[in-house]
């Protein structure tokens, strides 16, 4: 695996055309192995970047918090037979400081946008900037995060993108908890005697109202629990850790 860093050393790669791509913010699990499969599969060469975008985080303490396991990420990425590892700086990814940005005026307002102002722009800039850098035929990514991949599709349409989107199905523990690095911040015990209770109770057929009250009774504090594009979305704090998930209607 070749580990690049700016990007004149990746445009020295003279990589084949054919390629995946999977950006991610990091703390890698088998959630994002599983984004990693299908690319490999499909295309002639697979990059995946490790980018702790700042700009997405709207608290610095959310941002402090979030786990940083970059040695072990390399050799995760190394096994599963990946091609090159995009590691970029701030100075890279924002040479204008994020005075140029991407903001959607419409479903980024909903949702987690209502809870986390700006995050959306944040995560739209950074795709764009990185879709524009690594060019790849194919992007990947997951439908944990199911309002963020809407907005990735819709912006690629939106502004006439070539990348072709693709959408994958969350990966859950046997629990039916989704992977996501934040899990790593839960206490144990709650990791693994409450956290999987907010997936089994947004499949439950009870109303989105007793959900949410059952979801409080155990201890979630929950965001939202609502309705789309035949979806239940939901987001959490579990110990004041954020949980988001979804289910298919
Ligand atoms: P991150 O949370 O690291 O996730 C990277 C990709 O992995 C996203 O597409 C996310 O949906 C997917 N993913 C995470 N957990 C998953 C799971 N359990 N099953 C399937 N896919 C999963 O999402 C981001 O980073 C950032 O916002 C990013 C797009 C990289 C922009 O900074």
């Amino acid at each position: 695996m070749t580990i690049v860093k700016t990007l004149a050393e990746y445009q020295d790669l003279n990589l084949p055309e054919s390629r995946g791509f999977i950006p991610t913010l990091g703390a890698l699990h088998e959630g994002h192995m599983s984004l990693i499969e299908p690319s490999l599969q499909q295309n002639d060469c697979t990059v995946v970047s490790i980018y702790l975008n700042p700009t997405q985080f709207n608290k610095e303490s959310d941002l402090e918090s979030y786990p940083s396991t970059l040695s072990e990420d390399v050799e995760k990425l190394k096994q599963a037979h990946v091609d090159v590892l995009f590691l970029p700086d701030y100075q890279t990814v924002y040479p204008d400081n994020f005075a140029f940005r991407v903001t959607e005026e419409n479903l980024s307002h909903r949702f987690c946008g209502k809870f986390r102002p700006g995050h959306f722009d944040g995560v739209l800039t950074v795709v764009l900037k990185l879709l524009n850098i690594i060019k790849p035929t194919k992007a990947y990514f997951g439908e944990k995060d199911y309002q963020q991949l809407r907005l990735i599709e819709r912006m690629c349409d939106a502004l006439y993108l070539s990348t072709e989107i693709v959408a994958c199905p969350t990966y859950r523990e046997e629990s039916g908890l989704a992977y996501s690095s934040r899990n790593a911040l839960l206490p144990l015990d709650l990791r693994l005697n409450v956290a999987p209770l907010l997936y089994q109770t947004l499949l439950t057929n009870q109303t989105l109202e007793m959900k949410q009250k059952a979801l409080e009774e155990m201890g979630f504090e929950v965001e939202y629990l609502e309705e789309y594009e035949g979806r239940i979305l939901a987001a959490a704090n579990l110990s004041g850790v954020r949980l988001i998930d979804n289910v298919l209607l």
